[in-house]
This record gives C-alpha cells, sequence and structure tokens, in this order.
C-alpha cells in the first residue's frame, strides 16, 4: 500500500457479531449473510469469518459478486437476489449458484433456454415492496407448476423482503399477510427453505413460525438495532405512546430492545501528508475557510473519491480531535491548534469517533456510510493475528 488511506477490518469481531447473533436467535436452520456490495464494502474476506461464525448461506446482487466469493469458497450456497441475463444461466449453473426468480416471464425464458443441468432457483414474492417478486397468487401456482414438470430447476426456497423496519408498523404486518395470500395454494413445508426477513424483523418481531431461514444483513456488521428508549419522563411518554399506537393501529408485537453485544467491525485512518502553518485570517482549501486563530493546517490523502468530506467535522491525531475545514476529491485538510507532524495517523473513523457518530453528522445511516467509503481505499483485513490487503 503506497497511499496510506485504509480501512481496517476487524473479521475476528464480524465472526464474533455473527456467534451473538446466532447464540441469540438460534431458532433457525438457514443464516443467510447478505453480502452484497463486497459485504457492505468490508470486503469480499469476510465471507470466511461469517462462515466461521455460523453463516450456511450467502446471498448477493449479481452473478459477478457470486463469482468473486467463489475465489475464497466453493461449497458454499449463495443466492443471487437480482435475476440474472438468461444468457448467462450456463455461467451459473458451473459455479453452483442459486438464482431467483422473480416473475412467470422470466421462468418461462429460463426454461425456453438449454439448461445443460440442475439449477436450484428460490422464488421472491413481492408482498407489497413493488421492487421484485410475484404478484399474483396464479402467475405463482402456473410457475410452480412448471417447475414441477421440469427436469433441470430445483425449487429450494421461496422468500420476501420488507420494506419497512416493522417497528408498530402496520405496513410490515400487511406484507406478512400478503405473503401468506399469495402463497396460500402452496404447501410451504415442502419447499426446504422458507426466508422472508433481515436484520430488523429477526430482533423487532417474534420469529415467522412458518420460515426457516433469516437473511442477515447490517447486524452482522455490527448494529443490533436495539432502540435507546431511555429512564427519563419523554422516554416514558414515548414508550406510552408507542403501545397507543399500536393497539390503535391493530399492529403486531414489535421488540424495540435487544440485548445483542455487537461491534462495528470496520475503522478508518489515513496519515499526515503534508503540514503548514497558518495565521489567523488565512484562507485554507476550496471553500475557502477562514482561520480563527493562529495553528496548523494538516493535509490528509482522502477526500470525496474516496467517501469522505467536510461532513465527517472532525478527525482524531494523536490524542486531539481536529476540526475538518476543507474538502476536495481526494484531500482533506483539517486545523489543529497544536503541531502535528507528516506520518502521523490519523483516525477517520473508529475508537475515538464512533460510526455511529459519523451517521450523525452526515446525517446518514450505517448503510449509507459504508458503501459511500469507495473501493480505492484499500481494506487491511484482520483475523487471528493475520493481516491482508485486499484492493478492488
Ligand atoms: C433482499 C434483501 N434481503 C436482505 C437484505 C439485508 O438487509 P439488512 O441489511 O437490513 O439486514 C437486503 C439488503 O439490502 C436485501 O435487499
Amino acid at each position: 500500500m503506497q497511499r496510506k488511506t485504509y480501512a481496517v477490518i476487524n473479521g475476528e469481531q464480524i465472526k464474533e457479531n455473527v456467534k451473538e447473533i446466532i447464540q441469540k436467535y438460534n431458532d433457525y436452520e438457514y443464516y443467510i449473510g447478505v453480502v452484497k456490495n463486497n459485504a457492505y464494502h468490508h470486503g469480499i474476506r469476510c465471507i470466511l469469518d461469517m462462515i466461521e461464525g455460523g453463516v450456511n448461506y450467502l446471498a448477493v446482487s449479481s452473478l459477478e459478486e457470486a463469482l468473486q466469493i467463489r475465489k475464497y469458497n466453493q461449497e458454499i450456497s449463495i443466492l443471487c437476489l437480482e435475476p440474472i441475463s438468461i444468457e448467462s444461466i450456463d455461467d451459473a449453473i458451473n459455479a453452483n449458484i442459486t438464482l431467483t426468480v422473480e416473475s412467470l416471464s422470466y421462468l418461462k425464458n429460463m426454461l425456453k433456454s438449454d439448461l445443460y443441468a440442475s439449477l436450484k432457483i428460490h422464488i421472491a414474492i413481492d408482498s407489497g415492496m413493488n421492487r421484485l417478486g410475484f404478484k399474483s397468487k396464479n402467475e405463482l401456482n402456473e410457475a410452480i407448476s412448471l417447475i414441477k414438470e421440469s427436469k433441470r430447476i430445483i425449487l429450494e426456497g421461496i422468500y420476501t423482503h420488507f420494506a419497512t423496519s416493522g417497528i408498530i408498523d402496520s405496513k410490515w404486518d400487511l406484507q406478512l399477510q400478503t405473503f401468506q395470500k399469495i402463497t396460500e395454494d402452496i404447501d410451504l413445508a415442502s419447499i426446504p427453505i422458507v426466508h422472508l426477513g433481515r436484520s430488523l424483523t429477526l430482533v423487532n418481531h417474534p420469529k415467522i413460525s412458518f420460515a426457516n431461514g433469516i437473511r442477515l444483513g447490517i447486524i452482522m456488521y455490527g448494529f443490533s438495532q436495539s432502540q435507546v428508549l431511555g429512564k427519563g419522563f419523554r422516554s416514558k411518554l414515548r414508550s406510552i405512546k408507542m403501545k397507543y399506537l399500536q393497539k390503535k393501529n391493530h399492529c403486531s408485537t414489535t421488540t424495540l430492545q435487544n440485548d445483542l453485544k455487537l461491534k462495528t467491525a470496520m475503522s478508518l485512518y489515513s496519515e499526515i501528508i503534508s503540514i503548514r502553518d497558518v495565521k489567523e485570517g488565512d484562507y485554507v482549501g476550496y471553500n475557502t475557510y477562514r482561520i480563527k486563530e493562529d495553528g496548523y493546517i494538516a493535509t490528509i490523502p482522502i477526500g470525496y473519491a474516496d467517501g469522505v468530506t467536510k461532513k465527517f467535522e472532525k478527525v482524531y491525531i494523536k490524542g486531539d480531535y481536529c476540526e475538518i475545514v476543507s474538502d476536495s476529491m481526494d484531500m482533506i485538510m483539517v486545523y489543529s491548534k497544536k503541531k502535528k507532524k507528516v506520518g502521523d495517523q490519523v483516525e477517520i473513523f473508529g475508537e475515538h469517533i464512533p460510526i455511529s457518530q459519523v451517521c450523525l453528522n452526515n446525517k446518514i445511516n450505517a448503510y449509507h456510510l459504508f458503501n459511500q467509503i469507495s473501493n480505492r481505499v484499500t481494506r487491511v483485513h484482520l483475523s487471528k493475528n493475520r493481516k491482508e490487503e485486499i484492493i478492488y
């Protein structure tokens, strides 16, 4: 690594998170690790930690992502959540990738193509998100009949995706009912894997009785989704209001808090590449920040091309929090009252600046933050005293 801007990924922590989740929610057969977009930008190497932690199926967006995983593991089942082009189905079969069938017309095209070997599929049901999946019971029933007649297509799973958090939220309940309505003619118990929920479903709702799989996404990367209710008068009031709304809107029971002990696994670092002293009244950078007090400007090789802007507000350098006063595509400038040195390590987030704080400053959630840290930033993966540099 020449440019010393890197994200440290603590693989052991990801493994511990997965273990903790599975230990606390142990009534599923299939724990499907959602590792799309390079494992939420933690680097696909993390799949080995997840598997050690207990994940026994993986899910990605595209065939390209699935094939990347095959470089690390040839055995684990991988579900592609987006439909792939019909021309690429042979590649999926070759690599033992499970495909999503999301409409009758897609299935018919699949059947028209000359499948040379067996292909595992999961059917996606659109229970209300209007993104992918069967919406019509009749079309679903026709699809099931066609699959039964086919010698090559194996129906391994059926799933849906909840659009909302489900916290005191009748839309979530409606999606569950819609799923049940669309699938009412089907014997769900005869399908090996039924998976409806994602991280929020796992912790906020009682287990859906007929589901034996759960898709774990953001939770594996350290977000327990536990709601902070607090103890004061306002928190009590909030809790009463929530109970009232739950009753009024006939929403199913929601668990707001859980005791999962999870930690984030990504930290972001860089180092000072240049330092200069500045006087009160001097201007800095494109946004021409005006210096309020004599001090120092440290230039750091990380910018919006890496996913970091002034909105991050501050960095941590050797015991001090320093304000980000200017940003650009490749560099930020920070102000320090104390002199710092070229080569000093700079923490963008990590031990001293938690990800939750960075999300608040940026007014984004953790999904967006992780995906914002671009592939240009080298991932340094740590596991069992091994350090591996991953460059995409
Ligand atoms: C179909 C599907 N399932 C599961 C997930 C994982 O969601 P979460 O990270 O909220 O657990 C995603 C994430 O985008 C998804 O698209």
